[in-house]
C-alpha cells in the first residue's frame, strides 16, 4: 500500500522530493524534502487516498534536507559568482553598532590584504552610504543591465539605501524588501571577492532568516554591547544563525567600556564582559572588544571611520585584531 501512495503523492510532487512514505495505525505518514509547502496538492493527495484506501488521516510533512529546522525547506542561494566569502554582521538588537562595525571590519579585511565588499542590506535603516559618503547617490549601471559597486579605500560597495528613499517611509512586505535585495546584490558587478560583509537588519524576524538562508553564508558575526538586555538579543541572534546552519564566527562587545580623554580612568558604563560571557555559555567564539569612544561615533558619521581616519590607532587595533580572527576563522 505505501508503494501505491507513494505513487499517489508522485502525481502531485516531484518523485525524489517523496522521502518516504509510511502506514501506520491507520494514519498515512508522507514525508517531502526540500520542498515549498502547498496546502492545495496536500488537499488533493489526501483526498485521492481517502478515495483509493479509505484512509482518512493522512499527514503530509515537509522538511529540509539537511536537518529539520522547522523553518522554509532549502531553496536555491543567490548566485554571486567570483565572491568567495560572504559574513553577516548581524545583531538581536538595533543601535548597538552593526552598521559601524561592518563598515571598520570591512576596512579592516582590506588592510589585511583581502579583497573586500560591504553589502548594506539593512531595509529599516541603511547607514552605510553616510558612513561611506555616498548618500544621495543612485546605483550607476553602465550597460543598463548592472550595477557598478561604489568604491570606497580599497573596498567595493552597494546598499538598500541607494534604492529607498530615506525620507518617504515605506512599509515593505517581506517578500518585497527580500527581492529588492536579491536583484541589487546579484545584479552588481562585484568581480573578485575574497570576503563580502553584510550589514544585516536588526532582529530575528522572517526577513532576517529569509536572508540568512537565501545568502550563501560562510558565517555570522554578532554585535552586542554589553547589558543584559542586549545580550538576551544576542542569543537569539546566535539562535536564529544556528537553526538555519550558518556557522557563528563569534560575538563581538560594542560600547564595551569608556576612557576618560582628560584622567584616563576607565568606566565600563554599560557593566563589562558580558558578551564574552554569553559567547562562553554558547559555545561560540568571542572576538574582541571595542570601546565607547566619540571619535569613533564622529568618523562614522561624517563618512570617514575610524579605521580610515586614524589608521595607526587605538580603534583601528581593535578592528584589525577581530578581522584577523575572522580571516582565519573563514580560513582566508
Ligand atoms: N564603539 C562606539 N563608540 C561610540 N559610538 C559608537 C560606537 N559604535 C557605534 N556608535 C554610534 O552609535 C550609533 C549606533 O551605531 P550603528 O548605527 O552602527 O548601530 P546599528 O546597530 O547599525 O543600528 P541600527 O540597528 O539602527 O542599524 C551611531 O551613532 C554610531 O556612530
Ligand atoms: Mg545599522
Amino acid at each position: 500500500m505505501e508503494e501505491q501512495i507513494r505513487e499517489i503523492a508522485g502525481r502531485y510532487f516531484p518523485a525524489e522530493n517523496i522521502e518516504s512514505v509510511r502506514v501506520m495505525n491507520g494514519r498515512a505518514i508522507i514525508t517531502l524534502v526540500n520542498l515549498a509547502e502547498n496546502a492545495a496538492l496536500d488537499e488533493k493527495v489526501r483526498q485521492e487516498v481517502n478515495k483509493t484506501f479509505g484512509i482518512e488521516k493522512v499527514s503530509v510533512i515537509y522538511t529540509a534536507s539537511r536537518q529539520n529546522t522547522g523553518l522554509r525547506p532549502e531553496e536555491p542561494k543567490w548566485q554571486m559568482p567570483g565572491v568567495k566569502k560572504i559574513i553577516a554582521v548581524a545583531s538581536g538588537k538595533g543601535g548597538v553598532g552593526k552598521s559601524t562595525t561592518s563598515v571598520n571590519l570591512a576596512l579592516a579585511l582590506a588592510n589585511l590584504g583581502l579583497k573586500t565588499a560591504l553589502f548594506d542590506a539593512d531595509i529599516y535603516g541603511p547607514s552605510v552610504p553616510t558612513m561611506l559618503g555616498y548618500e544621495g547617490v543612485g546605483p550607476v549601471s553602465e550597460d543598463g543591465k548592472t550595477f557598478e559597486p561604489f568604491l570606497y579605500m580599497g573596498i567595493k560597495s552597494m546598499s538598500i539605501g541607494t534604492l529607498i528613499d530615506r525620507d518617504v517611509p515605506l512599509i515593505w512586505r517581506g517578500a518585497k524588501a527580500c527581492g529588492a535585495i536579491e536583484q541589487l546584490m546579484t545584479e552588481v558587478r562585484w568581480g573578485d571577492i575574497d570576503v563580502m560583509v553584510i550589514d544585516m537588519p536588526p532582529g530575528t524576524g522572517d526577513i532576517q532568516i529569509t536572508l540568512s538562508q537565501k545568502i550563501d553564508l560562510a558565517g555570522a558575526v554578532i554585535v552586542s554591547t554589553p547589558q543584559d538586555i542586549a545580550l538576551i538579543d544576542a542569543v537569539k541572534g546566535v539562535n536564529m544563525f544556528k537553526k538555519v546552519n550558518v556557522p557563528i564566527l563569534g560575538i563581538i562587545e560594542n560600547m564595551s567600556y569608556y576612557i576618560c580623554e582628560k584622567c584616563g580612568a576607565r568606566a565600563d558604563i554599560f557593566g563589562h564582559e558580558g558578551a564574552k560571557q554569553t559567547a562562553e555559555k554558547l559555545g561560540v567564539p568571542f572576538l574582541g572588544e571595542i570601546p565607547l569612544h566619540i571619535a569613533i561615533r564622529e568618523n562614522s558619521d561624517n563618512g570617514t571611520p575610524i579605521v580610515m581616519a586614524d589608521p595607526e590607532g587605538p580603534y583601528t587595533r581593535a578592528y584589525e585584531e577581530i578581522a584577523a580572527k575572522i580571516k582565519a576563522g573563514l580560513g582566508l
